[in-house]
């Protein structure tokens, strides 16, 4: 099953009900959280204050994405701002196993983000006790970069690793993804489409209808 999940990293905070109700309406099933901790990542986003707010506007699935280093410290209160999913990058925990037990033993759904260049063998071990791996397409920290196109095998690979184990775990993919690309990284493997600019630059509705109508079946 493909999910859209668009980012509001690129939306206009000033109006940021607005454009989620805009999202959900138009169709899209995830909101793509980012959380930056200018340590993990130079730059810093926002946190637990704007998650709990905008959590009324809508029932979507909130996927928080923890660009932020030792996310263990922060899972119990990104379960109570009123996360679905928490994704933390494999590069930031020292203790990875423990932190993805904590996700779910908070009753939410774990998975791991991995950098451009991190191997995809780290997630050897963890890889069944995840509901998702997000696969990183640019180096993490900012929107509008463009997707690294050694990415796209990563994806393939991983998408053969998946089904090789007989597991039914979903492949997420952020940064660089636009209209014009992701038939290909839907091809490679993913099924869950992060997009920022591409979504929230222009009009949010029709970009919205138009990746759902590319990501249909
Ligand atoms: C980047 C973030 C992304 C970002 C994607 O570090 O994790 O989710 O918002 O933005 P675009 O789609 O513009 O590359
Ligand atoms: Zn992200």
């Amino acid at each position: 099953m493909n999910h859209l999940a668009p980012s509001i990293l690129s939306a206009d905070f000033t109006r940021l009900g607005e454009q989620l109700a805009a999202i959900d309406a138009a169709g899209a099933e995830y909101v793509h959280i980012d959380v930056m901790d200018g340590a993990f990542v130079p730059s810093i986003s926002f946190g637990m204050p704007v998650i709990k707010s905008i959590r009324p506007c809508t029932s979507r699935v909130f996927d928080v994405h923890l660009m932020v280093e030792e996310p263990v410290r922060y899972v119990k209160e990104f379960a109570d701002c009123g996360a679905d999913i928490i994704t933390v990058h494999a590069e930031a925990c020292v203790h990875l196993d423990r932190t993805v037990e904590a996700i779910r033993e908070l009753g939410l759904r774990p998975a791991v983000a991995l950098n451009p260049a991190t191997d995809l063998g780290v997630l050897d071990y963890i890889l069944p006790k995840l509901d998702m791996v997000l696969v990183m397409l640019v180096n993490p920290g900012f929107g509008g970069q463009k997707l690294i196109p050694y990415t796209i095998g990563k994806i393939r690979e991983l998408r053969h690793i998946v089904e090789k184990r007989g597991l039914a775990t979903d492949i997420e993919v952020d940064g660089g993804v636009t209209l014009s690309n992701v038939a290909e990284i839907l091809e490679a493997g993913a099924n869950v489409i992060v997009s920022g600019s591409s979504v929230f630059k222009g009009d949010i509705s029709e970009n919205v209808e138009q990746f759902l109508k590319l990501m249909e079946g």
